[in-house]
């Protein structure tokens, strides 16, 4: 493939990659958006591989490598659950990671690269080259650690070390200090060492920063790692001057900020203070002793047979689910009483809020699944002022995203937290197992109101039952 077909095809995976993120915008057009994404991807290696730049004897190469990277990749994309998600990406982030940083030593002791330039153009090589091994190293370590905290595999605790922002800004200036070190190196082996202790700064940084972030906030670090990992590839880009690479890194890497502030703020929880860690519980853990009023009250249970009889007779209705939905793969069976409740004439309504559920758009992905349509999922934002016209609110596993302490209660650890404003409907009905609280461990309000029902026990086995009710 000549030179300029290879340019002209990375110019039209790049309009494929731009085509695909508008399309993910929106769940209509979700999977054509994945389809620009997938043929996008197919163009830009095909170029690649038959682009002017590989050689015949490279071929062999190129396939078993591809060969092995896709087995595992289908591997495991067929076996991950659903719940095991942000950890997979983790771990794809890291080989990002690693290959930014392989490029990089790669790219700096290649003799072909090394020997054709000089003066400034040496220089920015030579900078393209530190920067990539220093943003991939942070990520890859840090994906590790995330990664590792993500499935239980190391505390979701997070590890304060005295004086941590120093350590961190002596770090800083080491690998500055070490950067000039290897701009001014005469030979590659003079250059070598800076290189090399930068690499292990930088691998310590990585592991240093998540160690610091609590297990709540994990899942922002995730998306704030999927950002590195795309300015490493840019970084790689720029070393190895592939123009596909730079503007794909790019969009990897402003799309991944632009999802870790939304989250950020749908948390109400500031993206300095979650880089600079220490906050978090360790996930999922109830912190009872967390601040705030104690609710205090009456709870009054209900029957799955008495939900249905509410149900029936409501002309509007509000879905509110959450985790929970998740957890008992409850989605199905919302499903049918959807289409129950809508063929007697009921407006239903799907209410989701930004981090219902442990990763973005969780309960989007769990609706589609089950084929709820679109039309009648709606973001919080877009129909929060409906409660009051709202005949039953039905939270499905769901409980930090409905709860009322976030605007009551200044002194509540999620105080200032957007929340589904679901107690303002005529009757709310809470299901789920017991009283505990949800992710960030504090106790719910809503419970207690008097506009209130619990519906105790397992979403899927409750909504079964109030579907058998809902037919008799
Ligand atoms: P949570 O507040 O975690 O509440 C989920 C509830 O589901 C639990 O209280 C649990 O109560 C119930 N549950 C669990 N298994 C169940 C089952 N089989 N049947 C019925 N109920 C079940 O979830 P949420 O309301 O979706 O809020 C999400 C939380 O995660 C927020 O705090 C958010 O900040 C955090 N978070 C989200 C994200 C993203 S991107 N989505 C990222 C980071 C953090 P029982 O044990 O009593 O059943």
């Amino acid at each position: 493939m000549s030179e300029s077909l290879a340019t002209v095809s990375y110019l039209g995976a790049t309009i494929l990659f731009i085509l695909c993120l508008g399309g993910l915008s929106n769940q209509e057009t979700s999977r054509r958006g994945n389809l620009y994404g997938i043929i996008g991807m197919a163009i830009a290696v095909l170029a690649t591989v038959f682009g002017p730049r590989v050689g015949s004897t490279g071929y062999a190469w190129l396939i078993g490598a591809m060969a092995v990277g896709a087995t595992i990749g289908i591997y495991a994309a067929r076996t991950v659950q659903m719940t095991q998600m942000p950890e997979l990406v983790a771990l794809m982030h890291s080989m990002v990671g690693l290959a930014a940083m392989l490029v990089g030593f790669a790219n700096y002791i290649d003799p072909v690269t090394a020997t054709g330039m000089t003066g400034a153009e040496k220089a920015i090589h030579e900078v393209e080259i530190y920067v990539g091994i220093l943003i991939g190293a942070v990520t890859f370590s840090g994906s590790v650690i995330a990664f590792g905290k993500l499935s239980g595999k190391i505390s979701g605790n997070p590890l304060l070390l005295p004086a941590r922002h120093w350590i961190n800004l002596a770090g800083l200036l080491v690998v500055i200090y070490f950067g000039r070190e290897f701009l001014h190196a005469s030979s590659i082996s003079d250059g070598m060492t800076p290189l090399v202790v930068m690499t292990a700064i930088s691998l310590l940084f990585g592991i240093h920063m998540v160690m610091a972030i609590g297990g709540a906030d994990m899942p922002v670090v995730v998306s704030m790692l999927n950002s590195y990992s795309g300015w490493a590839a840019a970084a790689t880009g720029f070393m190895l001057s592939n123009d596909l690479l730079i503007v794909t890194g790019a969009l990897v890497g402003s799309s991944g900020a632009i999802l870790s502030y939304i989250m950020c703020a749908a948390m109400n929880r500031h993206f300095i203070s979650v880089i600079a860690g220490g906050f978090g519980t360790t996930g999922g853990t109830p912190a009872p002793a967390a601040g705030g009023v104690q609710p205090a009250g009456e709870v009054v249970p209900i029957s799955a047979p008495e939900t249905s009889e509410l149900l029936r007779e409501a002309k509007n209705v509000i879905i509110v689910p959450g985790y929970g939905m998740a957890v008992a793969q409850a989605q199905h069976t919302v499903f049918e009483i959807t289409r129950l409740l809508r063929e007697k004439g009921v407006n239903v309504r799907f209410g989701i809020h930004p981090v219902a559920g442990r990763m973005p758009g969780h309960m989007n992905v769990l609706l589609a699944e089950a084929k709820v349509p679109y039309d009648i999922v709606f973001e919080m934002d877009e129909l929060n002022d409906d409660f009051p016209q709202t005949d039953v609110a039905m939270i499905i596993g769901a409980n930090d995203i409905v709860n009322p302490a976030a605007q009551d209660d200044p002194n509540s650890p999620i105080a200032g937290m957007p929340v589904l404003e679901v107690w303002k409907a005529k009757t709310s009905i809470v299901m789920k197992r017991s009283m505990a609280s949800g992710y960030a461990g504090v106790d719910n309000p809503l419970f207690y109101k008097e506009n209130n029902r619990m519906l105790f026990g397992d979403a899927k086995k409750m909504l079964d039952e109030v579907l058998v009710s809902l037919k008799s």
